[in-house]
Parts: structure tokens; C-alpha cells; sequence
């Protein structure tokens, strides 16, 4: 199997599947119960993919991870060798408390294709396609970003809408928002979804903003490298561990600003299907003894965007 697009919808099927699985906990007010059956679904599905798959961005180191860890070699042993970066629940409380945009999440590169990104945060910028090389700067204020993007876009800075996370760490970064009125769309988690949603005109915003996890970074920069846009990355460590983190994993220049290569520097296939109702993708849906999920697959290879809808028979305790 070669990296295309039929390996597209095998990691199609593979996010379906832990999306089902994740579905069984939506509001069960069990994260790491939810978490726990995304990633058993995905291992699942991983090793029965004829590749040569290495984990580079995961659960989590080995010690911490018994499954799905960074470094950890998944697929029969045989086909291509993937990279894989993956979140088989992005969104546990999103999940656990039966809120929107809750996703099962994984990306493929070739070999060396992906930043091995620490589990640590991430400064973030990100927008949609379309606009000149040097719309975004991460160095730059939130305000001065979107007013550049204004002028890109020939509109007012008060008419670009920002996705930010919901947290009191970016109260500085709301405040810069807000002195040029712009329009704030807070969310509580996933800003994988955040990201990627600056390429959907359906979800009416302009730019992603804000510190989230490194992982979720690379996640969603091999998105926006299948169907276009700009994002900026650059590590933040709040203490020394994280900075051994970074170390181990090769990162030597602690303040590098990655960009869209930096980030996802080969050709990728991103997949993401719909845990709970959201604003890109629908969540699973159980039905007439079928589980019907959404998935958004792309493919840089041929920059193919498809949404998938698809039935399977599911009977209780069934992870697809
Ligand atoms: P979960 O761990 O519940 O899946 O949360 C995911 C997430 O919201 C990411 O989308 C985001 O990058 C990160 O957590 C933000 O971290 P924090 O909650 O520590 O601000």
C-alpha cells in the first residue's frame, strides 16, 4: 500500500471506529473512561493496517502511556513506514459532559514527516487559505494580526472573527481582541477543531489564537497542510520537566517558531471523525442497530477533501 489516497480511507475507518467506541461514554462524566475506549479502538484498527506505523505524537510518553505512547510501532510490520500522529479523543470532557466538538483525530506522514512534538504547550496562530505569505506573526499582538488580516480580507478588524480557548491564561490576548472589537468565539476545548474551523466558511471564523497542546498543534497543522492555510507554532515550557520533554524528543532551539512545513513537513492524510454534534463534523449517531458516524479525510497528496458518512450494524459493547 502506498501513501495515497486508499491508505485516505483506511485512516478513515480507523478514526471511525474509535469515535464509535468514544461515543459509548458521552456523557458519562468519565474522561478517562471515554479516552480509554477511543485509544483501544484505534490500536485496534492501527494494527490491522498493513504499514510499517510509528507513533510520534501519542498518549504520551512510554512511562506514562501504556498504549498508543510516542515511539510505540503499530500496523502488521509490513507496507509503508508511517509517522503518525493521533488523539483518539480530542475533547474527554467535551465527551464526558455530552458537549460539541468532540473528535477522534489522527494524521499519517511519511517517515520524518511530522514534528515530534513533546507533550507540552503550544503558542498558536492559524487561518484559512487564501491570504498572502506574512498575513500572521506569532511574535506580533493578537490585534495587529487581525488587523493585518483585515486589510487582506478588505474588511473591518470589528467583521474578523477569533477562535481562542477559553482560558484565563489568554486574558491579554482577548483584551487585544477586544480593544479593536473584534468578534471572540470562546471555546471551552478542542482546538484541533478550532484551528481547522478558519478553513471552513460554515463556521463563520477567521483565525485561530491561543496556547493549547503541542500535540493538538501538529495535529492540526497536518490538517491545514491537506486543504491550505497558514499557522505559526512555537513551544512554551512551563517548567523544567517539560524542557527534558522537549530534549528527549530532539528539540534542541527551545524557542523556534515552527511554521506549516516546521509543523507537518511531508505530504499528509488527516482524518477526524465526529464524537459529539459539532460544528464541522455531526457526532456518531446510533440508530435502527447501526452507528452512523462523520469523518473529514484529506489527502495532500491530491488535496482531496471529503466528508464520509457511513452505517455499520452495532450492537451494545460494540466499539465498531
Ligand atoms: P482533552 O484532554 O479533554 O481532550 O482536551 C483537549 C484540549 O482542549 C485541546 O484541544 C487543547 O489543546 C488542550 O486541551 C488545552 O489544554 P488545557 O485544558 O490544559 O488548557
Amino acid at each position: 500500500m502506498e501513501f495515497n489516497a486508499a491508505l485516505a480511507v483506511q485512516a478513515a475507518l480507523v478514526t471511525e471506529q474509535a469515535a464509535i467506541a468514544a461515543s459509548e461514554m458521552v456523557g458519562r462524566g468519565r474522561e478517562k473512561a471515554a479516552d480509554q475506549k477511543a485509544v483501544d479502538a484505534m490500536r485496534q484498527g492501527l494494527n490491522a493496517m498493513a504499514i510499517r506505523g510509528r507513533i510520534v505524537i501519542g498518549e504520551g510518553e512510554r512511562d506514562e502511556a501504556p498504549m498508543l505512547y510516542i515511539g510505540e510501532e503499530v500496523g502488521t510490520g509490513q507496507g509503508p513506514e508511517i509517522d503518525i500522529a493521533l488523539d483518539p479523543l480530542e475533547g474527554t470532557t467535551l465527551t464526558a459532559k455530552a458537549m460539541a466538538n468532540a473528535l477522534a483525530v489522527m494524521a499519517f506522514a511519511p517517515k520524518g514527516g511530522l514534528l515530534f512534538a513533546p507533550d507540552v504547550y503550544m503558542d498558536k496562530i492559524a487561518i484559512g487559505r487564501g491570504y498572502p505569505d506574512g498575513t500572521i506573526d506569532i511574535n506580533d499582538s493578537a490585534a495587529d494580526n487581525v488587523k493585518r488580516l483585515a486589510k487582506v480580507k478588505g474588511v473591518r478588524p470589528s467583521d474578523v472573527t477569533v477562535c481562542v480557548l477559553d482560558r484565563s491564561r489568554h486574558t491579554d490576548i482577548v483584551d487585544s481582541l477586544r480593544d479593536i472589537d473584534a468578534r471572540v468565539r470562546l471555546i471551552t476545548d478542542g482546538d484541533v477543531q478550532g484551528v481547522i474551523s478558519t478553513t471552513d466558511p460554515d463556521t463563520q471564523t477567521d483565525m485561530y489564537i491561543g496556547q493549547g497542546g503541542a500535540p493538538e498543534g501538529v495535529l492540526a497543522a497536518a490538517a491545514l497542510r491537506c486543504i491550505g492555510g497558514q499557522m505559526q507554532g512555537r513551544l512554551h515550557f512551563r517548567n523544567d520537566d517539560e524542557v527534558a520533554r522537549a530534549r528527549r524528543v530532539g528539540i534542541d532551539d527551545l524557542d523556534t517558531v515552527y511554521d506549516l512545513e516546521g509543523l507537518a513537513a511531508g505530504p499528509t492524510i488527516f482524518s477526524a471523525t465526529g464524537v459529539t454534534q459539532g460544528s464541522l463534523l455531526d457526532g456518531v449517531k446510533i440508530r435502527n442497530g447501526r452507528a452512523e458516524t462523520h469523518t473529514l479525510v484529506m489527502n495532500s497528496v491530491d488535496n482531496a477533501v471529503q466528508r464520509l458518512r457511513s452505517s455499520r450494524p452495532y450492537g451494545p459493547g460494540e466499539t465498531g
